[in-house]
């Protein structure tokens, strides 16, 4: 049985919609109520048994780097004062066995080129693609998403790409797949297209940021140019190995919430605000106070 072991994290997009916000820093670093977008991520992926995580950075990449790393000056005063808990929180944001691997992506050139920038550290293998913008939320009793998915591509023995349903007017802001129901939760799928118009989509089964990828795709981001708003389209390259191999729409068993976005963002602090363990009750209460 084929073991998903690595993952790509995207993280070399402008982030221009959190301007000023992401000027030194890219979005992924964005906390939402104690940990940046992209350690959720890290975390999901963790959960799934996936051991090489691949960064994919661009021009502010210390952060993420900083971030994964030991903080040695951080620990050593934190060991000094005596808070036990608050080093241990340092030194366990990623479990020890795990390896990052950091590798530029020149120019944001679009998220089909960022994932084709990881095949270096690849090769022929499937592997996960997690866009820490996307904060999932997996339903209780389930698996993270991308643990959910890699599952799946062990028993399809083919690439799972996350879809969820959206409003028709949205379409503008997706890939959308259209296919045949298959199992639960699954569509096997016939095309996709990237931010096709409302009139044009051809479902409103939308594409959100994890996919497991057969190593294929690599032959075919390659060979492309530049597809919707002038980038490299990850898209364009899923369409492309449609022709070669079979690939399935899965709908995570979680909640999406696209942090790429202000008031997304903003639902992800809300939503994970009042499930935290310290804060979670007082939120609650000042939550109501605030809309009664
Ligand atoms: P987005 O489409 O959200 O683009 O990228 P963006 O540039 O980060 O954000 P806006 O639209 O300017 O606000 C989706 C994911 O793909 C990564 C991003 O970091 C994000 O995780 N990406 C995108 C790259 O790594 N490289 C690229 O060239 C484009």
């Amino acid at each position: 049985m084929v073991r998903i072991k690595k993952a790509v994290f995207p993280v070399a997009g402008l982030g221009s919609r959190f301007l000023p916000a992401t000027k030194a820093q890219p979005k992924e670093m964005l906390p939402v109520v104690d940990k940046p977008l992209i350690q959720y991520a890290v975390e999901e992926a963790v959960e799934a048994g996936i051991t090489e995580m691949v960064f994919v950075t661009g021009r502010n990449k210390r952060a993420i780097e900083d971030h994964f790393d030991t903080a040695y000056e951080l620990e050593c005063e934190l060991e000094r004062a005596g808070k036990q808990a608050l080093l241990e929180l340092v030194q366990n944001v990623i479990p020890k066995n795990i390896s990052c691997i950091y590798i530029r992506q020149p120019a944001p050139l679009g998220l089909g080129h960022a994932v084709l920038c990881a095949r270096p550290v690849i090769g022929d293998d499937p592997f996960a693609v997690l866009l820490a913008d996307d904060l999932m939320d997996a339903d209780p009793g389930y698996p993270s998403a991308i643990a959910q998915m890699t599952r799946l591509y062990q028993e399809e023995g083919a690439s799972i790409i996350a879809v969820q349903n959206v409003p028709r007017e949205f379409t503008r802001q997706y890939g959308i797949v259209s296919g045949t129901p298959y199992k639960d939760r699954m569509e096997k799928m016939h095309g996709i297209v990237e931010k096709p118009s409302p009139d044009q989509a051809a479902s409103t089964l939308a594409v959100v940021g994890r996919y497991v990828l057969s190593g294929k795709i690599f032959s075919y981001l390659e060979k492309l140019g530049k597809g919707s708003g002038g980038e490299i389209q990850l898209t364009d390259g899923i369409a492309a190995l449609l022709n070669d191999e079979a690939v399935y729409a899965y709908r995570c068993a979680a909640t999406r919430y696209d942090c790429g976005s202000k008031l997304g963002y903003l639902k992800a602090g809300v939503a994970l605000g009042l499930k935290h363990p310290e804060l979670g009750d007082e939120f609650a209460q000042y939550i109501k106070n605030l809309t009664r």
